[in-house]
């Protein structure tokens, strides 16, 4: 009997480049979901006719309320493999309870070097710069309720070039993460 492949939806809150790099190749997206209206991400969904929904934190009672009702969308949906592309807050218990299926994380160091709270956007390269690390890189991980710790599906490395900021440091695992992130995908959707 072969397996059914996974169903994927995809959580944003911003620009949506890493969205856009698997939607642009060809993995099939079910819904996106944004915790934040008038973000980038959500024209990427609507430019590639996938359905697109926010749940901001204002709407709901609290945090835990609206993580439940993120986790119901997506099992409404029937996804069964969520992807945080760039979401930027911890999900609570509420969001595990209502999304029994997997959920993946991309984030752009060498976990768990650089991670936990705090490690989202510039700071994560300004923190690789700051340590002297000779090189850093993207993870792929499950998502548990503890922040950027749950275990490692893929990782790829990236230099630490001598003239590096912030910026062409965060351009250049930028690259790495849309091709590690369509190749991890390609795989899990194969089954
Ligand atoms: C990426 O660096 C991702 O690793 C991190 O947040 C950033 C999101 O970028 N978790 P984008 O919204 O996909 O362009």
């Amino acid at each position: 009997m072969t397996r059914a492949a996974p169903r994927l939806g995809v959580l944003v809150s911003g620009r949506g480049s890493n969205l856009e790099a698997i939607l642009d190749a060809g993995v099939p997206v079910v819904t996106v979901i944004s915790n934040r209206p008038g973000v980038r991400a959500l024209e990427v969904a609507s430019g590639h006719r996938v359905p697109a929904f926010v749940l901001p934190r204002a709407d709901f009672a609290d945090a835990d309320s609206r993580d439940g009702a993120i986790g119901r969308r997506l099992t409404d949906a029937g996804v069964t493999l969520c992807l945080l592309a760039g979401y930027d807050q911890r999900l609570r218990d509420g969001f595990f309870a209502a999304f029994p299926g997997r959920t993946i994380n991309i984030h752009p160091s060498l976990l768990p070097a650089h991670g936990g709270p705090g490690m989202v956007g510039l700071a994560v390269h300004q923190s690789v710069l700051a340590s002297g690390d000779p090189e850093t890189g993207v993870t792929i991980h499950e998502v548990t309720p503890e922040l950027d710790a749950g275990p490692i599906l893929a990782q790829v490395r990236v230099p630490v070039l001598p003239d590096d900021d912030p910026e062409t440091l965060a351009a250049r695992v930028l690259a790495e993460e849309h091709r590690l992130l369509v190749g991890t995908l390609a795989d899990l959707l194969r089954g």
